[in-house]
């Protein structure tokens, strides 16, 4: 069976309770248990990571090689900065979605540059906790039809 990393940047840990109007009610736990849930649904294994740490999540992608064949990244707010996280994700050659509860390009500026893009397979936004559930079926989509 494929296996995923779904990883969380930033703040995510604050989830259900971190600006509601922006990002819903939904805890990270919630969303988790929902991607092992729907993981079981559609034959994909899940495996979940959360830091606050760049280069905890810098480490998180480089052990993913070897051990998932994808990942789906919500980077936070170092999905606009940061360089090391894009260079990741390049060195390790694992197709990766970029993934953000929210609509970023209906947002301020700044959350309208992502450097995630660059390297990802595609982008999903906007959806709150069921993006993840979009990432899981186009993940699995996109690794069935891999060669
Ligand atoms: C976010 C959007 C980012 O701009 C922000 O910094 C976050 C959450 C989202 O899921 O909508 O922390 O990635």
């Amino acid at each position: 069976m494929p296996s995923v990393l779904i990883l969380n940047g930033p703040n995510l840990n604050l989830l259900g309770t971190r600006q509601p109007e922006v990002y819903g009610t939904t805890t990270l736990d919630d969303i988790e248990a929902l991607c092992a849930h729907h993981g079981k649904a559609i034959g994909l294994d899940v495996s979940c990571a959360q830091s606050n740490h760049e280069g905890a999540l810098v480490d998180a992608i480089h052990a993913a090689r070897g051990l998932h064949n994808g990942i789906i990244l919500n980077a936070g707010a170092y999905t606009h900065t940061s360089i090391a996280l894009m260079d990741a994700i390049a060195s390790v050659e694992l197709p990766t979605i970029e993934l953000h509860l929210s609509n970023v390009h209906a947002r301020e500026e700044f959350r309208h540059r992502s450097y995630i893009a660059r390297v990802a397979i595609g982008v999903i936004c906007g959806f709150g906790a069921q993006g993840y559930v979009l990432a899981m079926d186009a993940l699995k989509a996109h690794l069935s039809h891999e060669v």
